[in-house]
């Protein structure tokens, strides 16, 4: 095996995944929980399951005529000769759980909410890595349009939460067991009256909709006429999306319709959706999701429906980026401390130790560093208040208390910091 040599015979991440180290760390984890706090504030509770799964699970649930299945999964063979995959996506695995442990013989709909790595061998580029971050909701067992605008309406107030507006909701329906077959059919007749190469005639054989996504001009171009899905509904598809698109107009949610989406994953059925930022460049793909109605009984579960949708921590981070938005508390602490010689180290320690069990975050500098570089510390951490302890003031039972804002200070006895430097804190 050759390790990944950087310079000087050190060792770099592998190619196409992203670390994210102080203090841009603060950030994704500020967005991801922002986005998760979204789903619960709608009643989904959190879900935590493996990163690695049986291959059968994403072949069988996502689909093999997939590029995520077919070109992009990490799949191994474990000690056990067992055919492993890392998941490329979160949904197959709730289903797989949910059946599991019967999460569906209880009161329906069944929500839950899931953030974490997924892994998907694609071509690195901006935005787009073979380790990325979702969060990920799940309403299993449940067909009342309400749930599909609560799941898009979440996914809305998440990112409305982050602070981001120059996003598009797109929307289509991708119709249902009744109506798909026919339309299939239908495209499949006009794909084959094009002069297609071998490929995409196979594409056509297999899954006709995504050849509606070849990105060529000169394919694009024989597309223009092809027949959509939205406009070979069945009454009882149409009068579903009807309905869910009048509830997120009562809700102010702002859409467009785009009747030539193509989502990457097979388990697709009547409402579909993508959160698109144009500020992302080629992977503008914020997140995205819709009905899997068929997903759970090919997994073997109940033939139950589910819609939930999948947004892109990392790439919710680079939107929050291009749109100048500061997210997250970007201080590493609110106070910091810094002691002049070891017995005001020590009592530091002390009132340390008092501030952060009163919920307040303390950092301090250690080791005997001169007062023009502690202070010069606590200005980068980004606290609002300095505690400097000299021996003089440890000698008086007191404390220099500093408004890193102001630039106030005055001393403070001992038994009074946590009070004083929770009123410069509040203020
Ligand atoms: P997906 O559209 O494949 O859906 O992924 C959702 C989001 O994950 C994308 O919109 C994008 O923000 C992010 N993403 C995907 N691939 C990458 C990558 N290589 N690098 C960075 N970010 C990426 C799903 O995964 C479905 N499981 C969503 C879902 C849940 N549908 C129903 N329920």
């Amino acid at each position: 095996m050759t390790p990944m040599a950087g310079k000087n015979n050190t060792i770099s991440a592998p190619k196409g995944v992203p670390d994210y180290v102080p203090p841009q760390s603060r950030t994704f984890v500020a967005v991801r929980d922002t986005l998760v706090a979204a789903a619960d504030r709608a009643g989904y509770s959190p879900i935590e399951l493996p990163v690695f799964e049986d291959t059968a699970l994403f072949t069988r649930g996502v689909g093999e005529s997939s590029d995520v299945v077919s070109k992009e999964m990490y799949t191994f063979t474990d000690r056990g000769d067992r055919s492993i995959t890392l998941r490329p996506e979160g949904t197959a695995g709730v289903m797989r759980a949910v059946i599991e442990h019967g999460l569906d013989r209880g009161a329906l709909p069944v929500k839950l909410v899931y953030e974490g790595p997924f892994f998907r061998s694609e071509a690195p580029q901006a935005g787009r890595y073979r380790q990325f971050h979702q969060v990920g909701i799940e309403a299993i067992g449940s067909d009342d349009p309400a749930l599909d605008a609560e799941v898009i309406a979440v996914g809305h107030e998440a990112y409305r939460a982050i602070g981001l507006t120059g996003y598009r909701l797109e929307l289509t329906s991708l119709g249902d067991q009744n109506d798909r077959p026919a339309y299939r059919e239908k495209l499949q007749a006009f794909l084959a009256a094009l002069p297609l190469d071998d490929a995409t005639r196979e594409r056509a054989r297999i899954n006709p909709l995504r050849v509606l996504d070849d990105k060529r001009p000169a394919v694009q171009a024989m597309l223009a006429d092809a027949p959509l899905m939205l406009d070979n509904l069945s009454a009882e598809s149409s009068e579903h999306f009807t309905e869910v698109l009048a509830i997120l107009d009562r809700l102010d949610v702002p859409y467009v319709i785009n009747p030539r989406m193509v989502r990457g994953l097979d388990y697709y059925t009547r409402t579909t959706f993508e959160f698109v930022h144009p500020k992302l460049g080629a992977q503008s793909g914020l997140g995205g999701g819709g009905r899997y109605d068929g997903l759970m009984a090919e997994l073997g579960g109940q033939p139950l429906s589910g819609i939930g949708f999948g947004l892109g921590v990392d790439r919710t981070v680079l939107a929050a980026a291009a749109e100048g938005l500061a997210v997250g508390p970007t201080a590493r602490c609110e106070v910091y401390g810094v002691p002049m010689g070891q017995a005001a180290s020590r009592e530091l320690a002390v009132i340390a130790g008092r501030l952060r069990g009163a919920g307040i975050r303390v950092d301090r500098s250690y080791g005997g560093r001169g007062l023009k570089v502690a202070l010069k510390s606590a200005d980068s951490s980004g606290a609002r208040v300095a505690l400097v302890l000299g021996e003089r003031d440890l000698e008086q039972g007191t404390v220099m208390v500093k408004d890193l804002l102001s630039g106030d200070q005055r001393p403070v006895a001992l038994a009074e910091v946590e009070s004083a430097v929770a009123a410069i804190l509040a203020g």
